[in-house]
């Protein structure tokens, strides 16, 4: 008898698998939310930068890959009609799984039921995750939030994303944690594009002997690192707003946190800008002939 990673496996090699290669848009700027350690603020962070990236025109797609959790609904107030777990199951195509949200977010669950996605071997998870952008590409910006630890099919993921976000805490078990997870991912993409986001800290100065001490222990010990840090204060209302299920920069945008994130999400829109006026091989061979 089949065990349910069995089945899943099965369901995502009949399903996603047999739908050919890659044809996303180059186009589309995919960021993947990760953690060492979990519960460090990893789906607050992907929610609302999604919203603040949503409001300032982008057309942006969230992709809740925590498999089985489904935090990113609960925190937008949303309660998808369908789920990846119903696309797998050939209950819905894909592109009608997507559900609508606030700011012209839409919103990809995985609902409940593929706990199991986490034992998925690496060609099984980047088939999913192809097959889930190949849905989305008529969006600008993938936000992908995931479980925190880097197993396999998380590790897929990450090798997909333009840009990956590793949350810590200045907790010495987030830090190290966070480390873990670094080695994991950085041996696996050496030239992974990682932005290190300290969350809960009490000032900018120990987000940055944070980030300090991690990019020394990085680079002496894996000789690479992270690209840049970004700092976000504790701040109470970034848990009544899960709460009450309000997305912090929509009901209390002017928080201690809301600027810090406003920020954040400007420098990404203008790194998102700076990609899409780098011409692809293509264009630029077009270039040169012109
Ligand atoms: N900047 C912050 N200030 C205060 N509390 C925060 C902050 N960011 C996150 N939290 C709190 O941390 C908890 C976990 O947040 P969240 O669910 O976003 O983390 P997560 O990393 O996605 O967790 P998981 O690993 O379980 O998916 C919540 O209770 C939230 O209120
Ligand atoms: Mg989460």
């Amino acid at each position: 008898m089949l065990d349910q990673a069995e089945a899943l496996r099965m369901l995502v090699r009949d399903r996603v698998m047999c739908c050919g290669s890659d044809i996303r848009s180059p186009r589309l700027y995919t960021i993947a939310v990760t953690s060492g350690k979990g519960g460090v603020g990893k789906t607050s962070v992907a929610v609302n930068l999604a919203l603040l990236l949503a409001r300032s025109g982008r057309r942006v797609r969230l992709v809740d890959a925590d498999f089985g959790l489904s935090n990113a609904e609960v925190l937008l107030g949303m309660a998808p009609r369908h789920t990846l777990n119903d696309v797998l199951r050939g209950r819905v195509d894909a592109s009608d799984a997507w559900a609508n949200g606030p700011e012209g977010l839409k919103l990809l669950s995985s609902g409940s039921g593929l706990e199991d996605m986490a034992n998925l071997d690496g060609e099984a998870g980047v088939s999913l995750i192809d097959f889930v952008l190949r849905t989305a590409s008529d969006g600008e910006v993938v936000v992908i939030d995931t479980s925190p630890g880097i197993d396999r099919s998380i590790g897929s993921i990450l090798a997909f994303a333009d840009e990956v976000m590793m949350v810590t805490t200045p907790e010495p078990t987030s830090i190290t944690d966070s480390y873990a997870a670094m080695k994991v991912l950085l041996s696996k993409i050496p030239d992974a594009e990682i932005t290190l986001v300290a969350n809960c800290c009490s000032s900018p100065s120990q987000a940055s002997s944070v980030a300090d001490g991690l990019k020394n222990i990085c680079e002496r010990f894996l000789g690479r690192s992270f690209q840049r840090h970004e700092y976000l204060p504790s701040d109470a209302t970034v848990g009544w707003a899960i709460r009450t299920q309000k997305p912090l920069v929509l009901s209390s945008p002017h928080c201690a946190v809301g600027p810090w994130l406003k920020k954040m999400a400007i420098k990404l829109d203008d790194r998102i800008r700076r990609r899409e006026f780098v011409p692809d091989s293509l264009e630029l061979a077009e270039l040169v002939e012109a």
